[in-house]
Protein backbone atom coordinates (compact mmCIF):
# COMPACT_ATOMS: atom_id res chain seq x y z
CA UNK A 1 0.00 0.00 0.00
CA UNK A 2 0.97 3.15 -1.07
CA UNK A 3 1.34 6.26 1.59
CA UNK A 4 0.89 9.88 0.70
CA UNK A 5 3.14 12.88 1.17
CA UNK A 6 2.55 16.43 2.17
CA UNK A 7 3.67 18.96 -0.70
CA UNK A 8 7.49 19.17 -1.37
CA UNK A 9 8.98 21.60 1.14
CA UNK A 10 12.45 21.60 0.13
CA UNK A 11 14.92 20.94 -2.91
CA UNK A 12 18.29 20.64 -1.27
CA UNK A 13 21.44 21.27 -3.52
CA UNK A 14 25.11 20.99 -2.31
CA UNK A 15 26.83 24.04 -3.77
CA UNK A 16 30.49 25.55 -3.67
CA UNK A 17 29.29 29.03 -2.53
CA UNK A 18 26.20 29.95 -0.78
CA UNK A 19 26.62 33.85 -1.44
CA UNK A 20 27.07 33.47 -5.33
CA UNK A 21 24.13 31.44 -5.53
CA UNK A 22 21.93 33.53 -3.68
CA UNK A 23 22.71 36.57 -5.52
CA UNK A 24 22.62 34.62 -8.86
CA UNK A 25 19.15 33.76 -7.84
CA UNK A 26 18.29 37.15 -6.59
CA UNK A 27 19.72 38.97 -9.84
CA UNK A 28 17.84 36.82 -12.15
CA UNK A 29 13.90 36.64 -10.38
CA UNK A 30 14.24 38.75 -7.06
CA UNK A 31 13.74 35.24 -5.02
CA UNK A 32 13.75 35.59 -2.04
CA UNK A 33 15.77 34.61 1.28
CA UNK A 34 13.88 33.00 4.04
CA UNK A 35 14.55 33.02 7.40
CA UNK A 36 13.93 30.21 10.23
CA UNK A 37 12.82 27.59 7.59
CA UNK A 38 12.36 24.31 9.34
CA UNK A 39 15.24 21.73 7.89
CA UNK A 40 17.17 18.11 9.04
CA UNK A 41 20.34 19.97 8.20
CA UNK A 42 21.51 21.90 11.60
CA UNK A 43 22.04 25.59 10.89
CA UNK A 44 25.90 25.67 12.72
CA UNK A 45 27.09 29.07 11.72
CA UNK A 46 24.73 29.78 9.45
CA UNK A 47 27.10 30.28 6.60
CA UNK A 48 27.03 27.01 5.06
CA UNK A 49 23.34 26.85 4.62
CA UNK A 50 20.32 29.12 3.24
CA UNK A 51 17.36 28.91 2.13
CA UNK A 52 15.66 30.67 -1.00
CA UNK A 53 11.83 30.64 -2.02
CA UNK A 54 11.36 30.43 -5.76
CA UNK A 55 8.01 30.48 -7.32
CA UNK A 56 6.02 27.91 -5.00
CA UNK A 57 9.20 25.90 -4.28
CA UNK A 58 11.80 26.25 -1.06
CA UNK A 59 15.35 25.56 -2.18
CA UNK A 60 18.03 24.41 0.93
CA UNK A 61 21.63 25.84 -0.26
CA UNK A 62 24.66 23.62 1.55
CA UNK A 63 28.28 24.36 1.12
CA UNK A 64 30.16 21.22 3.16
CA UNK A 65 31.88 22.61 6.08
CA UNK A 66 34.93 20.25 5.33
CA UNK A 67 36.17 17.91 2.22
CA UNK A 68 35.82 15.01 4.87
CA UNK A 69 31.98 15.30 5.71
CA UNK A 70 29.26 13.52 3.88
CA UNK A 71 28.34 16.94 2.24
CA UNK A 72 31.63 17.37 1.09
CA UNK A 73 32.48 13.72 -0.51
CA UNK A 74 29.02 14.12 -2.38
CA UNK A 75 30.19 17.49 -3.69
CA UNK A 76 34.13 16.06 -4.26
CA UNK A 77 31.80 12.55 -6.15
CA UNK A 78 29.40 14.61 -8.21
CA UNK A 79 30.17 18.46 -8.27
CA UNK A 80 27.50 20.84 -6.72
CA UNK A 81 24.16 18.79 -7.65
CA UNK A 82 20.56 18.53 -6.38
CA UNK A 83 20.92 15.94 -3.33
CA UNK A 84 17.52 15.61 -1.65
CA UNK A 85 13.69 16.29 -2.06
CA UNK A 86 11.79 16.90 1.15
CA UNK A 87 8.22 15.89 2.16
CA UNK A 88 6.29 15.58 5.04
CA UNK A 89 4.75 11.70 5.65
CA UNK A 90 1.87 10.55 8.36
CA UNK A 91 2.57 7.00 7.59
CA UNK A 92 6.37 6.50 8.33
CA UNK A 93 5.56 2.25 10.00
CA UNK A 94 3.84 1.80 6.64
CA UNK A 95 6.34 3.45 4.54
CA UNK A 96 9.29 1.45 6.65
CA UNK A 97 7.43 -2.06 5.83
CA UNK A 98 6.71 -1.04 1.97
CA UNK A 99 10.60 -0.37 1.69
CA UNK A 100 11.82 -3.12 3.83
CA UNK A 101 11.94 -5.70 -0.05
CA UNK A 102 14.34 -2.98 -1.80
CA UNK A 103 17.65 -3.03 0.44
CA UNK A 104 17.62 1.20 0.28
CA UNK A 105 20.21 2.59 2.57
CA UNK A 106 18.46 4.80 5.67
CA UNK A 107 19.90 7.44 8.10
CA UNK A 108 17.60 8.11 10.93
CA UNK A 109 17.63 12.10 12.11
CA UNK A 110 17.04 13.21 15.71
CA UNK A 111 13.98 14.54 14.89
CA UNK A 112 12.59 11.64 13.25
CA UNK A 113 12.87 11.78 9.70
CA UNK A 114 14.81 9.15 7.64
CA UNK A 115 17.08 10.11 4.83
CA UNK A 116 15.74 7.64 2.16
CA UNK A 117 19.59 7.22 -0.29
CA UNK A 118 16.74 6.81 -3.42
CA UNK A 119 19.45 8.53 -5.86
CA UNK A 120 20.71 4.98 -8.00
CA UNK A 121 16.82 4.52 -7.92
CA UNK A 122 15.13 7.78 -8.69
CA UNK A 123 17.62 10.53 -9.25
CA UNK A 124 17.97 11.96 -5.66
CA UNK A 125 17.53 11.07 -1.99
CA UNK A 126 14.35 11.52 -0.46
CA UNK A 127 14.18 13.32 3.78
CA UNK A 128 10.56 12.27 4.92
CA UNK A 129 9.46 13.75 7.87
CA UNK A 130 7.05 12.58 10.51
CA UNK A 131 3.68 14.42 10.38
CA UNK A 132 1.92 15.55 6.76
CA UNK A 133 1.45 19.12 8.06
CA UNK A 134 3.73 22.09 10.02
CA UNK A 135 5.44 24.87 9.11
CA UNK A 136 5.43 25.95 5.52
CA UNK A 137 3.54 22.94 4.97
CA UNK A 138 0.61 25.38 3.65
CA UNK A 139 2.49 28.39 2.56
CA UNK A 140 1.42 30.00 -1.15
CA UNK A 141 4.76 30.13 -2.34
CA UNK A 142 4.74 33.06 -4.75
CA UNK A 143 7.97 34.09 -4.57
CA UNK A 144 10.44 36.33 -7.18
CA UNK A 145 9.13 36.84 -10.54
CA UNK A 146 8.61 33.08 -11.59
CA UNK A 147 5.50 30.77 -12.19
CA UNK A 148 5.30 28.06 -9.46
CA UNK A 149 7.86 25.74 -10.43
CA UNK A 150 6.41 23.53 -13.65
CA UNK A 151 9.09 20.60 -12.54
CA UNK A 152 12.31 19.10 -11.65
CA UNK A 153 13.60 17.31 -14.67
CA UNK A 154 15.77 13.93 -14.36
CA UNK A 155 18.40 12.19 -16.76
CA UNK A 156 18.07 8.21 -16.06
CA UNK A 157 18.71 5.16 -17.91
CA UNK A 158 15.25 3.50 -17.41
CA UNK A 159 12.02 6.23 -16.55
CA UNK A 160 9.96 3.22 -16.36
CA UNK A 161 11.37 1.61 -13.22
CA UNK A 162 11.61 4.84 -11.37
CA UNK A 163 7.69 5.73 -12.14
CA UNK A 164 6.93 1.89 -11.25
CA UNK A 165 9.43 2.28 -8.13
CA UNK A 166 7.59 5.76 -6.84
CA UNK A 167 3.96 4.65 -7.56
CA UNK A 168 4.42 1.17 -5.17
CA UNK A 169 5.66 3.68 -2.78
CA UNK A 170 4.10 6.93 -2.79
CA UNK A 171 1.45 6.66 -5.77
CA UNK A 172 2.77 8.51 -8.00
CA UNK A 173 0.39 8.67 -11.38
CA UNK A 174 2.16 9.35 -15.24
CA UNK A 175 0.68 12.88 -15.19
CA UNK A 176 0.72 15.74 -18.59
CA UNK A 177 1.04 12.64 -20.71
CA UNK A 178 0.26 14.56 -23.64
CA UNK A 179 2.68 17.19 -23.33
CA UNK A 180 5.50 14.69 -22.86
CA UNK A 181 4.72 12.84 -25.74
CA UNK A 182 4.73 16.33 -27.63
CA UNK A 183 7.82 16.81 -26.48
CA UNK A 184 9.09 13.25 -27.23
CA UNK A 185 8.21 14.03 -30.37
CA UNK A 186 9.83 17.28 -30.54
CA UNK A 187 13.42 15.59 -30.28
CA UNK A 188 13.06 13.35 -32.68
CA UNK A 189 13.95 9.98 -30.82
CA UNK A 190 16.98 11.35 -28.22
CA UNK A 191 14.77 11.10 -25.86
CA UNK A 192 11.75 9.38 -23.67
CA UNK A 193 10.02 11.42 -21.96
CA UNK A 194 7.80 10.75 -18.74
CA UNK A 195 5.98 12.58 -16.61
CA UNK A 196 5.42 11.30 -12.59
CA UNK A 197 3.38 12.94 -10.15
CA UNK A 198 5.29 12.81 -6.59
CA UNK A 199 3.17 14.95 -3.71
CA UNK A 200 2.46 18.18 -5.35
CA UNK A 201 5.04 18.36 -7.85
CA UNK A 202 5.90 17.05 -11.19
CA UNK A 203 8.77 14.77 -11.83
CA UNK A 204 10.34 15.10 -15.66
CA UNK A 205 12.29 12.11 -16.29
CA UNK A 206 14.26 11.84 -19.38
CA UNK A 207 15.63 8.84 -20.76
CA UNK A 208 18.22 10.16 -23.12
CA UNK A 209 19.72 8.30 -26.42
CA UNK A 210 23.92 8.55 -26.89
CA UNK A 211 22.94 11.53 -28.79
CA UNK A 212 20.88 13.83 -26.62
CA UNK A 213 23.92 15.65 -25.80
CA UNK A 214 24.20 17.04 -21.68
CA UNK A 215 21.24 14.84 -20.37
CA UNK A 216 23.13 11.55 -22.05
CA UNK A 217 26.62 13.23 -20.48
CA UNK A 218 25.60 13.79 -17.18
CA UNK A 219 24.31 10.33 -16.81
CA UNK A 220 27.20 8.30 -18.07
CA UNK A 221 28.94 10.84 -15.17
CA UNK A 222 27.13 10.88 -12.37
CA UNK A 223 24.49 8.21 -13.11
CA UNK A 224 20.46 9.02 -12.64
CA UNK A 225 20.70 12.98 -11.64
CA UNK A 226 18.64 16.02 -11.77
CA UNK A 227 19.41 17.86 -14.37
CA UNK A 228 17.47 20.95 -14.37
CA UNK A 229 14.47 22.62 -12.67
CA UNK A 230 11.81 24.18 -15.18
CA UNK A 231 9.59 27.50 -14.33
CA UNK A 232 7.74 30.07 -16.86
CA UNK A 233 8.77 33.58 -16.58
CA UNK A 234 7.31 36.65 -17.88
CA UNK A 235 9.84 38.62 -19.10
CA UNK A 236 13.14 36.32 -20.75
CA UNK A 237 14.80 38.99 -22.00
CA UNK A 238 15.23 40.80 -18.35
CA UNK A 239 16.29 37.13 -16.97
CA UNK A 240 19.26 36.80 -20.20
CA UNK A 241 20.31 40.37 -19.31
CA UNK A 242 20.51 39.38 -15.47
CA UNK A 243 22.20 35.93 -16.33
CA UNK A 244 25.05 37.36 -18.79
CA UNK A 245 25.43 40.09 -16.37
CA UNK A 246 26.45 36.72 -13.98
CA UNK A 247 28.40 35.10 -16.86
CA UNK A 248 26.23 32.06 -17.33
CA UNK A 249 25.73 30.80 -21.02
CA UNK A 250 22.84 28.90 -22.51
CA UNK A 251 23.04 25.03 -22.58
CA UNK A 252 20.02 25.30 -24.92
CA UNK A 253 17.79 27.58 -26.65
CA UNK A 254 14.55 26.36 -28.13
CA UNK A 255 12.56 28.02 -30.68
CA UNK A 256 9.83 24.58 -31.79
CA UNK A 257 6.14 25.64 -32.64
CA UNK A 258 3.44 24.64 -29.32
CA UNK A 259 0.66 25.37 -31.34
CA UNK A 260 0.27 21.60 -32.23
CA UNK A 261 -0.34 21.10 -28.43
CA UNK A 262 -2.21 24.01 -27.21
CA UNK A 263 -3.59 24.76 -30.31
CA UNK A 264 -3.25 27.84 -32.51
CA UNK A 265 -6.03 29.72 -31.28
CA UNK A 266 -4.67 29.62 -27.73
CA UNK A 267 -1.32 31.14 -28.29
CA UNK A 268 -0.01 34.43 -26.49
CA UNK A 269 2.07 36.74 -28.68
CA UNK A 270 5.82 36.03 -29.68
CA UNK A 271 7.14 34.35 -26.86
CA UNK A 272 10.62 32.70 -25.98
CA UNK A 273 9.63 29.16 -26.06
CA UNK A 274 12.58 28.08 -24.23
CA UNK A 275 15.99 27.81 -23.36
CA UNK A 276 18.14 26.56 -20.40
CA UNK A 277 20.91 28.16 -18.48
CA UNK A 278 24.02 26.49 -17.84
CA UNK A 279 24.26 27.61 -13.94
CA UNK A 280 24.60 24.32 -12.25
CA UNK A 281 28.39 25.12 -11.35
CA UNK A 282 26.47 27.54 -9.40
CA UNK A 283 23.11 26.32 -8.14
CA UNK A 284 23.52 22.29 -8.21
CA UNK A 285 20.81 22.66 -11.26
CA UNK A 286 20.73 23.89 -14.36
CA UNK A 287 17.60 26.51 -15.31
CA UNK A 288 14.82 25.64 -17.87
CA UNK A 289 13.12 28.80 -18.52
CA UNK A 290 10.04 29.61 -20.80
CA UNK A 291 7.69 32.54 -21.67
CA UNK A 292 4.17 31.55 -20.84
CA UNK A 293 3.11 30.21 -24.53
CA UNK A 294 -0.64 29.66 -24.87
CA UNK A 295 -4.06 30.87 -22.71
CA UNK A 296 -4.78 26.87 -22.32
CA UNK A 297 -1.60 25.95 -20.78
CA UNK A 298 -3.09 24.79 -17.52
CA UNK A 299 -5.42 22.06 -19.05
CA UNK A 300 -2.20 20.14 -19.91
CA UNK A 301 -0.80 20.54 -16.54
CA UNK A 302 -0.66 18.66 -13.43
CA UNK A 303 -0.56 21.62 -10.77
CA UNK A 304 -1.65 25.33 -11.53
CA UNK A 305 0.82 27.43 -13.10
FE1 LIG B 1 11.97 20.48 -18.32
Amino acid sequence: MSVSLSRLRRVSCVVEDIELAVRYLESLFRAQRLENVPTQIHPGSGRHLAHIGLGDLVIELVVPQSADTGWGKRLDQYGPHVASLAYGIEEMDQLLADLSDDNLEFTHTESGAIWCRSRALIGFDLILEPGEQGPLAELPGAWGEVSPMLHVEITHHDIAQAGRWLKRIFGSQRVEQEFSEFLVGITAGRMDIQHFSLGDAVLQYIEPRHDAGPWWELLQKAGPSVHNITWLVNDMPAVATASQAAGTRDLRYFEFDYAPLFGEENRIGDKTVGRIIDCAHILGFHLELSERQAKNINTYMYKEV
